[in-house]
């Protein structure tokens, strides 16, 4: 049966942190696949809500010194309030310690142990406390730190020994079928690529999943065994059942879950056993979004701080973090967020292109006394191009949508916006106005045209811009009407009532990229002030790395021999043979102190040292420069 609708979900997040920009995305990514939907006539439920549960969560609420209750208490407005701001209209905002939810995990638990599910066992491993998931050291590639403790191999994190009494899912037994489904279902997980990871998981053979946890008390009491909680991802997927239980008739299946890369797991395979197990159908899709790095890196703390999205939309607007952070992004990849890109992306696409196109058109029209503008009944073939290339613009916009491909549809309709612009002036409306007046009504009516389908089809992105330009020619969004349709037919059959607006729809940003460089350094507990001739004491030096050996009977360092151009070809031993290979190391021009002590190390000398910096993942990095330099020149 059609019903027409769609559910949208978000992950919940975790209440030991703020919203952020990664969070924002995947909320941005749901509330715009949402009114897409709507502007197609369907009904919508968007879900999003909060993660309350489990370890992680109680051990930051220890560290704060609250109750974890008191601390998620006060995090949720902090997420309300941002997904306001950025009009992120979701339908229900749901939290994992509300009443209803705890009772639907409860029934779900009691109906796994009813048909034998579930049995009592001991799981001893390993955990990550960061991503709340139990991680096989045997079956998962999974590293160790310099100090020999095994690392996550999600995240990198140090992972916990965990040995208890627990609750088991018997998740093996559906293994099989797990497989078929994804077999029959070849666009269940989007983009495709990232199916092969599940599928080979699920083939290497699934073990059965720890659902309880003995000693996290922050969580729902297990049913007949209170002394455990339920494992807080058992709790958290249920979510989006719990929160349409009354209507689940109607709204279940979920048509989209959007997810980040990294709790794909989850969603894909968990999730599906826990629904088969409850015998209900499956979600339709499951859309995976890759992580927004910052200037290439992944966000720390102090860039975090620039890019807090509650500032963001302060300095360039709601909405046109909105439109850059949907088209910035490809949804499947890892993406870069740049101020500079967001700074340039406002003024070529938003202010340049599209604002400049509307005031231009309705202040030539105004000017020239035509306020009212009446279809055209026959076209010059100039028009007739335009009009096909919107019926163009709109089939690639949908396909994009429709897949997926947000800031590919993006792309795609800015193409458009740009060849109305190339039409307006190739058609010299400001020459024709004095010369021939029917002409002109159909040059400005063919560019209203354009700009009423755009409009709509950026509402999803953009609502109220959009809706204001809308308004500009006379119109208005009417939501419930079947826009698929109109735009599909494109008929250019409309009188558009044109009015200027008070402000411009997209003013050109101030840019904040100077005022941010300048900001002064937060003050860090360091080493003392130094004069100048303290530090020319330093010979720091350019030199080119020849070659790079291991050293017998260390497994920190490396032996290399390095070209200091006039200072020679010297031996410097460097303390990374763990956290870097020979070749990222090799034939690189690297930094050195040239005029460093001799050192004994390893009963070799060292003559220098070479410099290096730590990232926010504590893993080091070489330093070098930007470009070719001499050998031996110095650096001051
Ligand atoms: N609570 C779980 C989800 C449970 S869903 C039943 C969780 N929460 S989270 O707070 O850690 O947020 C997870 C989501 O935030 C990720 O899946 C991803 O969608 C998003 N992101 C967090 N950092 C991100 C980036 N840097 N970039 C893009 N999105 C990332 O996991």
């Amino acid at each position: 049966m059609n019903k027409n609708k769609f559910y949208v979900t978000t992950p919940i997040y975790y209440v030991n942190a703020k919203p952020h920009l990664g969070t924002l995305y995947s909320t941005l990514l749901a509330d715009v696949t949402a009114r897409w939907n709507k502007l197609q006539g369907k009904k919508v439920f968007f879900l999003t809500g909060t993660d309350e549960h489990g370890q992680k969560v109680a051990e930051r609420a220890a560290e704060l010194g609250v109750t974890p209750q008191a601390m998620a208490d006060s995090q949720v407005p902090h997420f309300q309030e941002a997904w306001k701001k950025y009009e992120l209209e979701y339908d229900k905002f749901i939290r994992t310690t509300d009443g209803y939810h705890k009772k639907n995990v409860i029934e779900w638990i009691e109906k796994l142990q009813d048909q034998g599910d579930i049995y009592k066992s001991h799981y001893s491993g390993w955990y990550c406390v960061p991503d709340e998931r139990f991680v096989t050291i045997a079956s998962e590639e999974v590293e160790k730190d310099e100090s020999g403790n095994y690392l996550c191999p999600q995240c990198g994190r140090l992972l916990t020994e965990m040995s208890e009494e627990s609750y088991f899912f018997r998740l093996s037994a559906y293994q099989d079928q797990l497989v078929k489904f994804y077999e029959e279902h070849p666009n269940f997980i989007t983009p495709k690529e990232r199916a092969n990871e599940v599928i080979s998981f699920v083939k290497s053979g699934l073990e059965d999943l720890s659902i309880s946890r003995k000693t996290v008390s922050w969580g729902i009491p297990f049913p007949g065994d209170p002394k455990h909680t339920v494992y807080v991802w058992g709790d958290a997927l249920n979510n989006y059942v719990s929160a349409i239980k009354g209507e689940r008739d109607f709204w279940w299946p979920a048509d989209l879950h959007i997810i980040g890369k990294d709790i794909i797991r989850f969603h894909a395979v968990y999730w599906p056993a826990f629904l088969m197990a409850s015998g209900l159908e499956l979600p339709k899709k499951l859309l995976v979004h890759g992580y927004i790095l910052v200037d290439e890196q992944k966000m720390s703390k102090s860039i975090g701080n620039v890019v807090d999205p509650v500032k963001l939309a302060d300095w360039y607007g709601v909405e046109q973090v909105r439109y850059y952070l949907v088209r910035q992004m490809s949804v499947n990849q890892d993406g870069n967020f740049s101020l500079k890109d967001l700074e340039g992306k406002i003024s070529s696409d938003l202010a340049n292109n599209l604002g400049n196109l509307l005031n231009r058109t309705i202040t030539l029209a105004l000017n020239n006394g035509l306020e009212t503008v009446s279809p055209v009944e026959i076209m010059e073939a100039d028009g007739v191009v335009l009009h096909e290339k919107c019926e163009e613009a709109f089939r690639s916009y949908w396909d994009g949508m429709n897949h997926y491909r947000y800031h590919l549809a993006l792309t795609d309709l800015f193409k458009f916006v740009s060849e109305v612009n190339v039409y307006f002036h190739a058609q010299k409306p400001w020459v024709v106005a004095k010369e021939n007046k029917e002409l002109f009504e159909e040059i400005i009516s063919s560019v209203c045209h354009s700009l009423y389908s755009v409009a709509i089809m950026l509402w999803p992105v953009m609502p109220k811009k959009m809706e204001e330009l809308l308004r500009c020619i006379g119109h208005e969004l009417e939501l419930g009407a079947n826009y698929d349709e109109v735009l599909r037919k494109n008929l250019w059959n409309k009188t558009f009532v044109l009015k200027k607006s008070k402000e411009s729809l997209f003013p050109k940003p101030e840019s904040r990229l100077e005022k941010i460089e300048e900001k002064p350094a937060e003050k860090e507990i360091g080493p003392e002030e130094i004069a100048i001739n303290d530090f020319a004491k330093v010979e720091l030096l350019v030199g080119t790395i020849v070659s790079c050996d291991p050293v017998e009977g260390s497994d920190k360092l490396y032996k290399l021999s390095v070209d200091l151009g006039k200072r020679g070809i010297r031996t410097i031993f460097a303390g990374v043979a763990k956290l870097l290979k020979p070749e990222e190391l090799l034939k690189k021009q690297g930094i050195f102190v040239g005029n460093l002590k001799p050192r004994k190390m390893m009963g070799d000398v060292s003559h220098g040292m070479m410099l290096f910096a730590k990232d926010g993942d504590g893993n080091f990095q070489m330093t070098t420069v930007a470009g070719p330099v001499d050998n031996g020149a110095r650096l001051g």
